[in-house]
């Protein structure tokens, strides 16, 4: 990074002004290096919940929110929506281009080929009651890789990273599904090579033993979908969770673990869950006619009720993987001939008066990619509590990308922030009759 612009900061007590230089990025807001601060004032800065921070540099995804523009690795996520397949995403995110055939070939046959998980895996499983959360199982089992993997724990290790990172993206699927059939009491099924990343998963998710399931072009083309948009969104808090996490030289499972407890948050990912619980509640109070009455709850500070999927930290426009997912729930609701599902209306009237809406329109609220991907998700078969656990696997493979590129960065140091100590001074503990 070099830097010819340089930023002062003066201080109205007298103290000397100091320099700071000022770096560009590609596109985006410059950043202002205040690494030598402390070291030139004794001072820190002050920024809970990173509302100014940029804690690295990335060449991986860029959010322009006031466009409403996602970029991975420069690509516009409505080009690779449509034009790439969900593998070809992993490649680019992974390797910073997209694959050629040769090289896309090599990629699956290396995913598919690492599917299976250790058959001790299900009797870790078993250990969970089978009403946990699949938030609660997923957290477990990706850390629990670390126990049956120990070839591939070595972080500072590139050739480890890779097959670590392998291991994840192509165990995910298998993992969730067999969360998912742990719950419903039916036997694990298991991968199928043969079939594309997407139509494995739901193979493993809606087959069983007596009966095959048909899968369907749409609702795997749609699964496919739901992968691609949500797997990478630059430094959101599960991602800065990995990148903190295995800023320590943790090993991988244990860091994108951390990242699955992050994610299962109502305010990140498990904001999908949410959000179509939200749809539920309305519509059992009356759906359309009820909008009125629960905006009103939203808009009242007292009431602590958000518009779940609607707002984000840095999209002050309508998030592109929105506009995205509401067209696949059209397709899928279409292909399902469910083109009048009551809860798909519900959804987009209440996001048409949400959008006409001073408080929201004051407050640049517009729909996120949550608000419409539970209908879809509903719509193909999955339940409800296992939204996040889908969102957990698609995000695998940005934490991961996320993960290689601060180890591989020269400057990367453990993460550790500082603070503004408003607690008490130092002071004598009294012996406990005299407290
Ligand atoms: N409903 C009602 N009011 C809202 C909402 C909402 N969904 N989101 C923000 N606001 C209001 C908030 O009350 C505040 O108003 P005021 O200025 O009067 O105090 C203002 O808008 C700014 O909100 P904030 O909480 O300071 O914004 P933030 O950047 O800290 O939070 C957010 C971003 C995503 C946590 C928040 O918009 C939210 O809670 N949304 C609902 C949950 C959701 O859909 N999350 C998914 C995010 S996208 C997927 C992901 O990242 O995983």
């Amino acid at each position: 990074m070099t830097a010819e612009i340089k930023a002062t900061l003066s201080f109205s007590d007298g103290s000397p002004s100091v320099e700071f230089p000022v770096h560009k990025g590609t596109v985006g807001p410059d950043v202002i290096d205040i690494r030598t601060l402390y070291g030139k004032t004794g001072k820190f800065t002050y920024d809970p919940g990173f509302l100014s921070t940029a804690a690295c540099n990335s060449k991986i995804t860029y959010i322009d929110g006031d466009k409403g523009e996602l970029l991975y690795r420069g690509y516009p996520i409505e080009q690779l929506a449509v034009n790439c397949d969900f593998l070809e995403t992993c490649y680019l995110l992974l390797n910073g281009e997209l694959p050629n055939v040769t090289e896309k070939a090599a990629f699956v046959k290396q995913v598919t080929t690492h599917t299976m998980v250790h058959e001790q895996m299900q009797f870790f499983l078993r250990g969970f009651r089978r009403d946990a959360h699949p938030m609660a199982v997923m957290t477990g089992l990706v850390g629990g890789l670390s126990a049956f993997y120990p070839d591939s724990m070595n972080t500072a290790d590139a050739k480890e990273r890779e097959i670590s990172a392998i291991r994840l993206i192509a165990k995910m699927p298998t993992m969730v599904a067999m969360a998912y059939k742990y719950s419903i009491g039916q036997p694990f099924v298991h991968p199928r090579n043969d079939l594309s990343y997407s139509a494995n998963f739901m193979r493993m998710m809606f087959a069983n033993p007596c009966e095959e399931y048909e899968l369907n072009d749409v609702l795997v083309r749609a699964m496919d979908r739901i992968f691609i948009l949500h797997a990478d969104h630059e430094q959101n808090a599960s991602t800065s969770t990995v990148r903190l996490c295995a800023s320590s030289g943790t090993n991988p499972f244990a860091a994108i673990a951390a990242g699955v407890a992050c994610l299962w948050g109502p305010a990140h990912g498990g904001a999908n869950e949410a959000c179509l619980n939200m749809l539920s509640d309305i519509q059992a109070e009356g759906g359309v006619e009820k909008i009125g009455e629960f905006i009103t709850k939203v808009k009242d500070k007292n009431s602590s009720v958000r518009l779940m999927g609607f707002g984000h930290r840095v999209y002050k426009n309508y998030d592109p993987r929105a506009k995205l997912m509401r067209e696949t729930c059209h397709e899928v609701l279409n292909a399902l001939g469910l083109q009048d599902d009551p809860m798909f209306k519900l959804a987009m009237a209440l996001e048409k008066i949400a959008l006409e809406d001073d408080y929201f329109v004051q407050r640049k609220l517009y729909p996120n990619v949550d608000f419409y991907s539970g209908i879809v998700q509903k719509a193909i078969g999955i339940p409800v509590p296992l939204f996040t656990a889908i969102f957990a696997l698609a995000r695998t493979v940005g934490w991961i990308a996320q993960l290689n590129e601060m180890i591989s960065d020269p400057e990367y140091k453990i993460g550790r922030p500082r603070q503004l100590f408003v607690g008490s001074e130092s002071r004598n503990v009294k012996p406990l009759d005299q407290r």
